[in-house]
């Protein structure tokens, strides 16, 4: 069975078992503080679990595209050196909302993997929960006589809470699981030794492949265990490991989801692959199979988060992307030999193996690749300036061990890891301190830990089961009470209370828009709101401080100046992405987006710069649909069936319900959840002020609107006015700033030349004056030339001359300098350096500089310690 059928099958057998089958959510999620990325098919629906929110069906199945590199569940290191591992993989999964429970769920996954997929049942084994009394959660009895109706006692083992016990993060939704495990040595071997005892004992083949957990408990902040309101199923099931499991192969790498692209690799680099059916390989062959794991495992990874909206950048998931895609270019680098971009040229293949279940690899095939291109090139350049500055560290080392610190500050700055650093060392026959390395490594991570601490209190619970509305599309203030509350305390944002309201009118940032400012009023107090976010289902509004009586009602009041301007910037946006598709072309993809009070920020996908005629164009069309007054039509509540029949923008990324909120304005139409104008004509005006490259094939649109742009205006007026002021308001103003660089150019060029003809003239005079010292031709004097000068003119007087030690000073415009000529003989005989000498002689002038041995110049600030460097010159040839 190939891949693409096994998820059918899996797919198809929960829809016959009245399951509602939904896609898999973007990978990178955007509104959960606690997770960066999809870590579980279950992420998506946690909120069903907490109950703070109503599934569309109490049975659903998918497959989640998931990323395990950071935070609890953390596989990156593991990658490439075993076999089923991955960063992204996907997860089958089916759930029970407050729906079925353990009975169905654990005869349903036999059914389906002995009776569709026809596994096995001699290899496979089961695992159930055997309790713990600290956390007062007993022996999974029920889950274990379940399974004696399906396998005999032997093969049932008792897990511990590390094995069985399963949550997704340190806070939230989890409970006891069962685990299904496969054993898939050949028979000499499971004959030899029984597949029970290898069960979680880190064995290749003896593999867990699918998890049942039942959820019944939230953990909470203080790490106690509270019931959940209902109990409730949640699986997920390695699907290449199902893969392997199906296709008679004992590693993942060895199925058709990666052969494609390890063949890939293989035509590029040249080298081969060894399935894991061949044995007793050779140290090198096994380093090139590593490799290849690691960059046929992370160019999925990335790809698909770049499809999904998250681009490599310095900060948060962008930087794990980032790290990710570094760690195959430099398996890439050291042990496949690629110093050229190539890991891009796998998205053809990912587009085309995957492109059909996941249309967001295959439609954003130009733009991922060429992403990951540019990082590519720009990752080598850093590994080849690294490389330099290695070569420096190893010349400044004595001895045959080079210092940790310099290990650490090569990986720190330059991303360049360790085990690099310790290949290449070993080839020039060096080591580096480990123990240096690891503990400045120590150091830096606790810095970064303290700098990220969060600590979140539970919520105080005031109104329960109260779902929260959203009144914010037709009201700035409303009536309120709180339902819930609770304090976060952060290195980062010191002391704040997120509170939560019944209905509140204030937007949490989403789409690119800004979280609303207001204020809480009640009788007696008033509570500044400072923001407004969006956890999961939940509205949370910031506040510095908690109301005294957190019970009383309250007015909800939001700071509508700030609420208009970013009106006018969210609807400019909408008209500039039409704009952009219509002048550049329909490529034009938004790829993130800014819409604040001040100004908009748009990035979208095109491959060169947006030319200064297109910008006058898409500034043109944004001000004529200003001009056309359209009036906004909202469709709060249509399907996206019918959104995009007629023909609104989706974002890829993005997570969309059955039913959406579309914006037109004309012929402008998007899936939006933001505030909007009321009329195009409220934005006034549209002005783009920048256009630059954030990232490849990514450009950056920053334009302004309404008062922003008024204020643009008067400012370039004053600025000019200014200008006509000092230039004595000539008739042409361009014409006179013109002739002005003229005239300067033409007095620099008459100064130089002016310049030349004195250092001749001063030439022999000065030559008079260079004394005999001990055998050397000295002078020390300062000169009246500015710096330019003085240099020549100690390359004048060095001219055909022996032994001679020149230091002379200028203080042109009152700025001091020093300029020292030794010549070659005295350099290499008595080991004199220019550069040294100005830089001991520049602390009189308060300053510094530098140069060669035979010439150098400084700078510096004291005019009066001229005299004091002059007079200490003799001291170095004495
Ligand atoms: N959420 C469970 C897991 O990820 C199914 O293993």
């Amino acid at each position: 069975m190939t891949s693409q059928e096994i998820r059918k099958k899996y797919l198809d057998f929960f829809q016959s078992k009245n399951h509602l089958i939904v896609p898999s959510a973007p990978i990178v999620l955007k509104d959960d503080p606690t997770l960066m990325f999809n870590n579980s098919g279950m992420a998506q629906f946690k909120e069903y679990f907490l109950g703070n929110a109503t599934p569309k069906s109490p049975r659903i199945a998918d497959t989640q595209k998931c990323l395990r590199v950071s935070g609890k569940h953390n596989d990156l290191e593991d990658v490439g050196f075993d076999t089923y591992h991955h960063t992204m993989f996907e997860m089958l999964g089916n759930w029970s909302f407050g729906d079925y429970f353990k009975k169905e769920a654990l005869a349903w996954a036999w059914e389906f993997l002995t009776e569709v997929l026809k596994l096995d049942k001699d290899r496979l084994y089961v695992s159930v929960f055997e309790g713990n009394p600290s956390e007062n959660v007993p022996f999974d009895q029920e889950a274990f006589d379940i399974w004696k109706q399906y396998v005999s006692e032997d093969r049932i083992i008792l897990g511990n809470k590390k094995d069985n016990f399963w949550e997704m993060g340190d806070q939230g939704p989890c409970g006891p699981c069962s685990e299904i495990h496969i054993d898939l040595r050949s028979d000499a071997d499971r004959a030899a030794v029984s597949g029970r005892s290898l069960v979680n004992a880190d064995h290749p083949q003896v593999v867990e492949i699918w998890n049942n957990v039942f959820m019944e408990f939230n953990r909470k902040a203080d790490g106690s265990l509270e019931k959940l309101p209902a109990q409730h199923v949640d699986t997920g099931m390695g699907f290449e490991r199902l893969c392997m499991a199906m296709q008679g192969v004992t590693s993942n790498y060895d199925t058709d989801v990666f052969t494609p692209l390890i063949a890939k690799v293989e035509q590029i680099t040249g080298l081969k692959y060894t399935s894991n059916e061949i044995k007793n390989i050779s140290e090198e062959q096994n380093k090139t199979n590593i490799a290849m794991r690691v960059v046929v495992d992370h160019v999925r990874a990335v790809a698909f988060a770049i499809a999904d909206g998250q681009l490599p950048s310095n900060t948060g998931a962008g930087y794990v992307i980032r790290r990710i895609l570094r760690r195959a270019i430099r398996y890439g680098f050291t042990f496949l030999n690629t110093k050229e971009p190539f890991i891009n040229q796998l998205v053809a293949v990912l587009a085309e193996q995957m492109g059909a279940f996941f249309p967001e690899i295959k439609t954003q095939q130009n733009l991922v690749t060429n992403v990951i291109r540019e990082e590519e090139a720009s990752f080598l350049r850093t590994l080849e300036q690294g490389l330099q500055l290695l070569d420096k560290v190893v010349a400044e080392t004595s001895g045959k061990e080079v210092k940790g610190e310099k290990v650490f500050e090569l990986y720190d700055t330059f991303g360049f890891p360790k085990d690099l650093t310790a290949l290449i060392l070993k080839e020039k026959g060096y080591t580096y301190n480990e123990t240096e390395f690891d503990s400045e490594l120590e150091k830096q991570k606790a810095r970064s830990r303290a700098a990220s601490e969060v600590a979140t209190d539970d919520w105080t619970i005031l109104m329960d089961g109260n779902i929260e509305q959203f009144v914010g599309y037709d009201q700035t203030e409303n009536q309120v009470k709180i339902t819930r509350y609770r304090k976060v305390d952060s290195k980062k944002d010191g002391v704040l209370y997120q509170i939560v309201l019944d209905a509140t009118p204030f937007y949490p940032e989403g789409g690119g828009q800004v979280g609303d400012k207001g204020t809480l009023v009640s009788a007696n107090e008033s509570i500044e709101i400072i923001d407004t976010k969006k956890e999961n289902n939940l509205i949370l509004h910031f506040a510095k401080k908690l109301p005294e009586h957190v019970s009383a009602g309250f007015v909800a009041q939001v700071n509508t100046d700030l609420r208009t301007s970013t009106s006018k910037n969210h609807s400019a946006t909408h008209l500039m992405h039409l704009a952009l598709r219509s002048i550049l072309g329909t490529h034009v993809e938004q790829k993130g987006s800014l819409v604040s009070p001040n100004y908009l920020r748009f990035d979208f996908s095109h491959f060169s710069k947006v030319t200064d005629g297109e910008l006058q164009q898409v500034e043109t069309f944004v001000n004529a649909r200003i001009a056309e007054q359209l009036a906004l039509v909202e469709h709060r509540n249509i399907p996206i069936e019918q959104a995009l029949a007629q023909g609104a923008m989706a974002l890829f990324g993005e997570k969309y319900g059955d039913s959406v909120r579309m914006i037109e304005f004309g012929q402008s139409k998007e899936l939006c959840g933001g505030i909007h104008v009321k009329n195009t004509a409220d934005i006034w005006h549209f002005k783009i002020v920048s256009e630059g490259a954030v990232a490849a094939g990514i450009r950056r649109i920053e334009a302004i609107t309404g008062d922003a742009v008024k204020d643009f205006f008067n400012q370039q007026e004053s600025a000019l006015a200014a200008i006509k002021e000092t230039l004595k308001n000539p008739q042409d103003t361009l014409k006179a700033v013109v002739s002005l660089q003229e005239e300067n150019a033409k007095l620099a060029k008459q100064i130089e030349a002016l310049m030349k003809d004195k250092v001749k003239a001063m030439k022999t005079q000065m030559a008079s004056e260079i004394q005999d010292i001990n055998g050397v031709s000295f002078l020390a004097k300062q000169v009246d030339l500015d710096a330019p000068g003085a240099k020549d003119l100690a390359y004048e007087l060095a001219q055909n001359a022996q032994n001679m030690f020149l230091l002379l000073a200028t203080a042109d415009e009152g700025k001091p300098m020093l300029t020292c000529y030794i010549s070659k003989e005295l350099v290499d005989g008595k080991g004199l350096n220019a550069g040294a000498v100005v830089r001991e002689l520049g602390k009189y002038i308060q300053g510094g500089g530098g140069g060669q041995p035979f010439f150098a110049m400084a700078g510096g600030k004291n005019v009066d310690g001229i005299a004091e460097a002059l007079k200490n010159a003799i001291h170095f040839i004495q």
